[in-house]
Order: C-alpha cells, then sequence, then structure tokens
C-alpha cells in the first residue's frame, strides 16, 4: 500500500518529515478490522511526531519490540470496513468512523472496572501506535470503530473525532465540573481544532463560551460558531511561566497583566464573573493566567501543553480559592459515540475548514506547526476522490 511515512531521519519541521512510500499492509489480528482509509484527519500529534519529540515514537515502539523503523502517523479517519479478524461483529462495506484512544480490553485495571481510557494500557494510534490512517489502508481495534454520520462527506467524516471527543470529556466528563446552563467558560485557541468544538457544546449546554485567539478574524469566527465574544491574547503580554513567588517586583507587574486579561473578560461576559470551566491545552504560556482567572471552586481541565510544559500554579490561589487542575486525555468510546451522534442529529458541526491530497500531509502539518492553519479542522483525502 501507499503510505505517507516519517523516518528517523527525516525528523524535523513536518513539511519534510514526511514521503508517499510503499509498505506491506498490516496483517489482521483477532478482535481487529482492516480500514480501506477514504479521508484521514490532521492533528497536532504528528507535528510532535514529526519532530521526533517530546517523544521519537518510533524509538519508544522499538523498546516494546516493534520492530518498524519507520512512524505512519494519522489519528483520524473515516473509512470502509475491507476485512474482520476473528470475533469481529462489523462486516466489510460498513462505513465507519474511528476513535484513536486504544487499550487493551483483557488488562485488569479495565476489568476491575476503569475508564479504559484511564487504562495503564491506554495510547493513541496513529501517534504511539503505528499504522494511522495516513495510508490506503490501516488495522483498528473494533471498538474504535463507530457509525459514520451519513449526512457528512467522507472529508467532513474524518476531520472531526480526535478534537471534539476530547473536547467532549474536558467539558463533560468531570464531574461536578460538567457545563451547566448559564456557566461561562473559558476557551483557549477558539478557533483552533479543540476550541471550535468546545465553542459549540457549552452553547449546546447552555453555557457562555468565551473565545481566546490571536487574531479579529478568528475571533469572528468563534462568534459565528457561537461565542459570546472573544478575547484577542496579542492585546496581552504576560505570558509565559509565573516570576518566582517571593520576587514581589514581577510578581506585582504578572498580576497587572493577569488582572487586565480578567477584566477583558468581564466586558465580554457583561458581567463580573469568573469562568467555572477554563479549557486548557495552551500549557506553558497561559497555565497562570487559567489558574489565576478560574472561578472559586471551578476547574481548569488541561489536555495538551501546545508551548510547553511547565504548568506554573501559585498555590495559595489553589487552595484559598478550592479550584481543581485536571488532566484529561482523548476519550472513551461512549464519549466518542455520543460526539458521532450530536454531529450525526446537526447538533454539530464538524468544521471542516481545509481539504487536502495525499502529497500535502507535510504541508498540512506544517500549516499547524506554524500556527498559519485556517480556523477549524483539516482533512486529507486518501482513496476519496471529493
Ligand atoms: N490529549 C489529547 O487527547 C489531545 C487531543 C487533541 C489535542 N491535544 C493537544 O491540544 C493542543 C491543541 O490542539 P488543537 O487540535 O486544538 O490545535 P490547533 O488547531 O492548532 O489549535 C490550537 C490553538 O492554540 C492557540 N495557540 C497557539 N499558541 C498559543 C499561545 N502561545 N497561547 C495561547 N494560545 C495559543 C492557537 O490559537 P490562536 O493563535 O488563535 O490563539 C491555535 O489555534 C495540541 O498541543 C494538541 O497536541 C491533545
Amino acid at each position: 500500500m501507499y503510505a505517507s511515512l516519517i523516518r528517523p531521519e527525516r525528523y524535523g519541521p513536518p513539511i519534510g518529515a514526511f514521503r508517499t512510500e510503499v509498505v506491506d499492509v498490516p496483517p489482521v489480528g483477532p478482535g481487529q478490522v482492516l480500514i480501506k482509509v477514504m479521508a484521514a484527519g490532521v492533528n497536532y500529534n504528528n507535528v510532535w511526531a514529526s519532530l521526533g519529540d517530546p517523544v521519537d515514537v518510533i524509538a519508544a515502539r522499538q523498546k516494546r519490540g516493534a520492530v518498524e523503523d519507520f512512524h505512519i502517523g494519522g489519528s483520524d479517519a473515516s473509512g470502509i470496513v475491507w476485512a474482520v479478524g476473528e470475533g469481529v461483529r462489523l462486516k466489510p462495506g460498513d462505513e465507519i468512523v474511528l476513535l484513536a484512544s486504544i487499550w487493551d480490553e483483557s488488562a485488569e485495571d479495565i476489568r476491575l472496572g476503569a475508564d479504559p481510557c484511564t487504562s495503564s494500557t491506554q495510547s493513541v494510534w496513529g501517534y504511539e501506535e503505528n499504522y494511522g490512517s495516513f495510508a490506503q489502508f490501516a488495522v483498528v481495534d473494533e471498538y474504535q470503530c463507530h457509525p459514520k454520520p451519513k449526512r457528512l462527506s467522507w472529508a467532513q467524516a474524518a476531520c472531526y473525532m480526535a478534537t471534539a471527543a476530547t473536547a467532549y470529556r474536558q467539558l463533560f466528563g468531570w464531574e461536578p465540573h460538567t457545563v451547566r446552563p448559564g456557566d461561562a467558560v473559558l476557551i483557549w485557541g477558539g478557533a483552533g481544532g479543540l476550541g471550535c468544538m468546545a465553542i459549540q457544546m457549552v452553547r449546546q449546554r447552555g453555557g457562555i463560551p468565551i473565545a481566546v485567539v490571536s487574531s479579529d478574524e478568528r475571533g469572528e469566527y468563534c462568534v459565528e460558531l457561537g461565542a459570546k465574544g472573544y478575547i484577542n491574547r496579542r492585546d496581552f503580554d504576560h505570558w509565559g511561566r509565573l516570576p518566582d513567588t517571593s520576587d514581589d517586583e514581577a510578581m506585582a507587574r504578572w498580576l497587572k497583566g493577569a488582572r487586565a486579561f480578567g477584566r477583558r473578560f468581564w466586558e465580554v461576559l457583561g458581567e463580573r464573573r469568573a469562568p467555572r470551566i477554563v479549557l486548557e491545552h495552551s500549557g506553558a504560556d497561559t497555565i497562570p493566567t487559567s489558574m489565576y482567572l478560574c472561578d472559586n471552586a471551578g476547574m481548569v481541565v488541561i489536555c495538551g501543553g501546545t508551548t510547553g510544559y511547565n504548568g506554573d500554579v501559585d498555590l495559595r490561589f489553589l487552595w484559598m480559592r478550592q479550584k481543581r487542575l485536571q488532566g484529561s486525555h482523548v476519550s472513551n468510546a461512549r464519549e466518542a459515540r455520543e460526539v458521532t451522534t450530536m454531529i450525526d442529529q446537526g447538533l454539530l458541526d464538524p468544521c471542516l475548514s481545509l481539504t487536502l491530497g495525499f502529497e500535502e500531509i507535510g504541508k498540512a502539518h506544517q500549516l499547524i506547526h506554524d500556527n498559519q492553519h485556517p480556523a477549524g479542522n483539516m482533512a486529507i483525502l486518501v482513496n476519496a476522490k471529493a
């Protein structure tokens, strides 16, 4: 099959990391499904895979016994069931979309009742695991498959799952901090993959989404999706790690910036109320502000660290105001099915912004790397013509 491969000798900016090569179609084991990939989604994780940082995914797999010296990325797909392994109920010809979160269904923690997404065996297909959707065929576990929403094109169906299911778990997976009617919710990167989904979901539940963006054009996109308004982060400059808390002068400077950002939040919301939930993924640059701004007894829920992994928290605000900092990662199968049902019913738009050809996989990831990608989600045509 044709596949877009990353090899260690090409680690670096995505534009040069991917190359089309011919490799064997992987074998299909019990409980597995061979998918003819029609379209693939584009996610930030394969920017990280291209860079070989923070994880060298090929070396990490080889350490666990894998023999392949290449990576086939792609954690989102729409496709057709082509062949099935032993014990599989899906039939050749079924049209499906995929969730990238995988686990060992026989793992002890899952058998003892853990959410599979929190299992010690959980990993991400098309990133930590090989043979993702940037190839003509992909092998997946049956539980990863969900019915393709009929109203969507192949490209639309391929573009949403990783971001939508992740945002869904962030917003509705962490009781009692789930979005309630009237809750103000701050959403970083509102025009990005997670953000465009989160804005729509918060609106659905009667919450008030407020987006953070880096341009007015992106802000207007968020308002069209349902945001009450937006904050342009370029108007502020207190980003980055928190100063040492014993440095009074530097802390006073930082607080001035954070308070100004908070006042802007009130202006956009139209009242002096803090966000009950903050949807985080930008990481080191923004987490101090998120933790400061979050309401008393509210939650900052984080699924990434685009700008770095040092999450500086002024612990005084954490305990005195009884806030919660919650990690969240992809989703379980139920959450993915609920998101797909919402998309199928037309309650959520998959926000497909740009569809590219198979030879443009590197270009798509370079756009994300450079934060030059269009608002929403992108897709790659694999076997589909349009
Ligand atoms: N753990 C998981 O399951 C999971 C799932 C999906 C994504 N993620 C992670 O979450 C992150 C975002 O993913 P995505 O798909 O939403 O990516 P995306 O489409 O690129 O959106 C991210 C947004 O972050 C904003 N941003 C960039 N630099 C920023 C900065 N310095 N400060 C504040 N905001 C900044 C950008 O918006 P503006 O420039 O307009 O502000 C951008 O649109 C990535 O790190 C990804 O790996 C994790």
